[in-house]
């Protein structure tokens, strides 16, 4: 559904800084896909999303999205028009909700869906069907849309910013560690959440993870990048196969130091 064709960019180009954080990236994703992406720091991964979700602008390569059968060159679509069909959720709890907005007023701009025109008006019908997609979390929230979304945990929030990406049905979900910065229960809820999510709605998502075996065991598909390349790209029955002792292999084969590595 999207495919990014000889994607690089380079920080800084012609000065001492110079940094090319991504080349020669081809990566095809195909509709339904659940990839996790790993890799070390600095390896690129965000700044892939970032191109994905047009936050940057590629200085080498296209992006082309399929949608009802026709391709699109989207290369130059600014980030405020990918944003209908891209969802995105970072590490950051705070950055996905307002928080001095009421929790209802936050799900009526995400249900805007980068549709800044677009007038919704809350009325009883609309709260009681938000209320019934809180309840998809079993966190007590559907009894709080008057609340502002600063009262709430960094868990409360994560969930909630997960729930207000998946109601658009994005073409696209983009994960960016998104539990790294929750205590364990709650890294562990949204990570139950994110899952049930995907599978039933069945959203074609990229995740990426510091956490090696949530690599191995969600998704149908496996990216590993390096020095801004995709240098391993695992699909189907071979992922499913795929062990800790095999990541850890290629791992050593780039000479990433386990301490890198973050195992978790
Ligand atoms: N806006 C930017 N300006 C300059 N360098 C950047 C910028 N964003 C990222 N980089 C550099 O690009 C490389 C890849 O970074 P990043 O994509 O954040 O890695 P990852 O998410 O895999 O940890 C790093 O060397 C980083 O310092
Ligand atoms: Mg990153």
């Amino acid at each position: 559904m999207l495919e990014l064709k000889d994607i690089g960019i380079t920080f800084n180009a012609h000065t001492p800084d110079e940094n090319k954080a991504l080349s020669g990236i081809n990566l095809k994703i195909n509709r339904g896909d659940f990839i996790t992406v790993i890799g070390s720091n600095g390896a690129g991964k965000s700044t892939l999303y970032n191109i994905i979700a047009g936050t940057l602008k590629p200085t080498a390569g296209k992006i082309f999205l399929e949608q009802n059968g026709s391709v699109r060159d989207i290369t130059g679509d600014p980030e405020y028009k990918r944003a209908r069909y891209i969802g995105r959720i970072f590490q950051n709890p705070l950055l996905g909700t307002a928080g001095k907005m009421k929790l209802e007023d936050n799900m009526v701009i995400s249900s805007k869906k980068g549709n800044k025109g677009l007038k919704i008006s809350l009325n009883n019908r609309l709260r009681e069907q938000f209320r019934e997609q809180l309840k998809e979390l079993n966190m007590g929230l559907e009894n709080r849309l008057n609340d502002n979304v600063d009262q709430f945990s960094g868990g409360q929030r994560q969930a909630l910013t997960l729930l207000m990406a998946v109601m658009s049905k994005p073409d696209l979900l983009l994960l960016d560690e998104h539990t790294a910065a929750l205590d364990p229960a709650n890294a562990d809820l949204v990570m139950q959440l994110t899952l049930k999510f995907t599978r039933e709605m069945g959203l074609t998502t990229m995740m990426v993870t510091h956490n090696m075996q949530h690599a191995l065991d969600y998704g149908n598909r496996l990216i590993m990048m390096h020095k801004g390349q995709i240098i391993l790209d695992i699909n189907g029955e071979q992922k499913k196969n795929l062990t800790m002792e095999d990541l850890i292999a290629q791992f050593k084969k780039i000479q990433v130091s386990n301490d890198a590595l973050m195992l978790q």
